[in-house]
């Protein structure tokens, strides 16, 4: 892909630091601090109502912190009005003008900045040309796909070649396939602009596929600012670890000289020291499945068995694990079940690499 020949922009960080914000006395974020890289893409990712909005709309300039800085570049712009930051902001709702065509839906970005006629139109041309939808520029909105109508609104955020990208949800209204299609759509354009991207959403599939980091958010502070890679195997919370993924929780009761005691039996672990109490968390796809007793081995019992396509998902209960604690029970990913069934005794075995202890009891 040959890069922008009009579009220009200077790839530059992004700076949030102890950014806290209340409304009517209820905290909504608390001490937010981000270093954004040049060109990076960032995901704000959590669940509904946990501040990721309220924290895009601050860095735009929409919503006044109560404490805290912005920096664009080396540029403080946290008392700045929004006209005076240099972003494209799209948002949920990507409302089209029906009664535009799409070429002048795009230019509509242009309000407000001072641009000659000629440039205007050139830049629409090109921006709509990397969106892959030039053939469309005289047609109207109602005349194009979901998928379609997405793209014109992020040509409209970016055709003025934008400093930063503010992105609020921008697939949700949109279903499964297309949304997927657009990830790396999206993604490969960010890239060859090299533009700074920020990027909210509550699905974590769409924030690990599309990330350089990912910021975890939960009510109103980030728990793991990280590459999708460590928020996904190193966890730095127990909220994260279960909130991301699929989790195994093992309550311990201790941990001495690299071994944890379950309640009646242990497992070897990779620990920097002893530990009292703790939990140890692993992914499904750690555990490994024996059909008879072997060294640093648990037994126990498959109680259920899912298919889901590429692989199984097996639940087992672990006799070293007694109570019946529905968050005890284990689960392992394996790719083929021919010969494991509900009622089947097994033994599981968990590389000491792949288990992280957690100071603290079950999440
Ligand atoms: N203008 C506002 N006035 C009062 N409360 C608000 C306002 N905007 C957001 N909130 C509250 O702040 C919290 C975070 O909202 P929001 O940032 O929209 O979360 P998210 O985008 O993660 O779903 C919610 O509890 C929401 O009700
Ligand atoms: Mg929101």
């Amino acid at each position: 892909m040959h890069p922008p020949k009009i579009y220009q922009n200077v790839p530059t960080p992004l700076k949030v630091l102890g950014v806290s914000k209340s409304f009517r006395h209820i905290k909504v974020l608390e001490d937010i601090s981000l270093d954004i890289g040049a060109g990076e893409l960032v995901c704000l990712l959590g669940a509904s109502g946990c501040g990721k909005t309220t924290l895009l709309r601050i860095i735009a300039g929409l919503e006044r912190q109560d404490r805290g800085e912005i920096f664009m570049g080396r540029e403080n712009i946290s008392r700045a009005p929004p006209q005076a930051r240099d972003y494209g902001i799209l948002f949920q709702s990507y409302a089209l003008f029906p009664n535009l065509t799409v070429e002048k839906n795009v230019a509509y970005g242009f309000s407000g900045r001072k641009f000659m006629k000629s440039e205007v139109r050139a830049r629409c041309r090109e921006i709509l040309e990397m969106v892959g939808l030039e053939e469309t520029r005289d047609s109207y909105p109602d005349q194009l796909s979901g998928g379609q109508q997405q793209r014109v609104a992020m040509a409209r955020a970016l055709a003025p070649s934008p400093t930063f990208l503010l992105l609020d949800e921008p697939m949700s209204a949109l279903d499964a396939k297309v949304r997927e299609r657009l990830r790396g759509e999206i993604r490969r354009l960010q890239k060859r602009l090299g533009i700074t991207t920020i990027m909210v959403t509550h699905d974590q599939d769409e924030a690990m596929t599309m990330a350089d980091r990912i910021a975890v958010m939960n009510e109103g502070r980030i728990e793991q600012f990280d590459t999708p890679e460590n928020i996904y195997h190193r966890p730095a919370t127990p909220f994260v670890a279960d909130f991301i993924g699929h989790a195994n929780w093992l309550p311990c009761r201790g941990i001495r000289a690299g071994r944890a005691a379950l309640a009646n039996a242990s497992l070897a672990v990779e620990a920097p020291g002893d530990f009292g109490q703790c939990t140890l968390f692993c992914r499904p796809e750690d555990v490994v499945l024996f059909h008879a007793p072997r060294e640093d081995t648990l037994p126990g019992r498959i109680v259920e068995r899912t298919f889901l396509g590429s692989k199984y998902r097996l639940a087992l209960s672990l006799d070293a694990l007694e109570e019946a604690d529905d968050r005890c029970r284990v689960l392992a990913d394996v790719s083929g079940a021919a010969c494991v069934e509900p009622g089947d005794p097994v033994w599981i075995h968990v590389p000491g690499a792949a288990l992280r202890i957690f100071a603290s009891p079950l999440p």
